[in-house]
């Protein structure tokens, strides 16, 4: 098993008297792609958020490469190398795919953008990561593909030296073979040492790219299991009922209170 890179122990959060996450453990391993799964509103990507610093949390402990952090806003997480990919992307259409790479984060000198060297970098992030359905990194956006644009989206994560990134479904809007290329990235990512969180509601991604399954049920993380120690139908009643045999929580309709 590879080393913790992301560690978050007993984190709660509440959105006024809505209390979202309970207790939350969470680990994310170097190399490893770690899907989060659960139901609608079980608080998956209130749990991302939480990781980016976009919302702060009530209580609990991160730890980053067996340091403990405090993480207050986009940037701490930025800072420690923690990228989020969100499914709406947050791309700008009218831009081309460089500029959208370098978005807010340009590379230039006294004002001027040094175009040549975004365009390099963005060619040579695109092709580590062995993207070759792109014809030219100077396409706006617009004229991208729904499958393009999650390849540049999450292109642009791992272009910060990042150690994490976390995409929030990355798949959900997209055809079998735009799938295909998705899930061969994320492979990739894990492959270059990444830690790597997909959420999914689809089980044969899952079972098919994660080599560890989080569920959480009503705000609770209900196992955290290697992929190999489960089935289909387990990982669908952890998600469903909190619960499938030894596995889960213990008395899960409590945890509805
Ligand atoms: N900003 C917010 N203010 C108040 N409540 C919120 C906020 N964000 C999320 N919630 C609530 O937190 C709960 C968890 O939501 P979250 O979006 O994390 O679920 P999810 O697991 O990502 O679901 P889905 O699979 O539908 O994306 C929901 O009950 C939701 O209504
Ligand atoms: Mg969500």
């Amino acid at each position: 098993m590879s080393e913790p890179i992301l560690e978050l122990r007993g984190i709660n959060k509440s959105f006024g008297a809505v209390h979202v996450l309970h207790d939350v453990d969470f680990t994310v391993r170097a190399g490893e792609v770690t899907a989060l799964v659960g139901d609608n509103g079980a608080g998956k990507s209130t749990l991302v958020k939480c990781i980016a610093g976009i919302h702060p949390t009530d209580s609990g402990e991160v730890l980053f490469d067996g340091r403990q952090v405090s993480i207050h806003g986009p940037k701490d997480a930025a800072d420690l190398g923690i990228e989020v990919v969100y499914q709406d992307l947050a791309l700008c259409d009218n831009l081309d795919i460089v500029q959208n790479m370098f978005l807010g984060r340009e590379r230039g000198k006294a004002g001027v953008l040094d175009e040549a060297d975004m365009e390099q970098a963005a060619r040579r992030t695109l092709a580590s990561l062995s993207v070759r359905t792109v014809k030219s990194v100077r396409t706006p956006v617009a004229a991208l593909s729904g499958g393009q644009r999650q390849t540049v989206a999450i292109a642009k994560a791992v272009l910060w030296d990042s150690k994490v990134v976390l995409l929030d479904e990355p798949t959900a809007a997209l055809g079998v073979a735009q799938t295909r290329q998705v899930l061969d990235l994320v492979r990739r990512l894990a492959e270059q040492g990444l830690g790597v969180v997909l959420i999914s509601h689809n089980m044969n991604d899952v079972f098919e790219v994660a080599d560890r399954i989080a569920c959480l049920y009503l705000g609770r993380m209900a196992a955290e299991l290697p992929t190999k120690d489960v089935s289909h139908s387990q990982v669908v009643e952890l998600i469903t009922a909190g619960r499938s045999g030894d596995l889960g929580i213990a008395r899960p309709d409590m945890a509805a209170v």
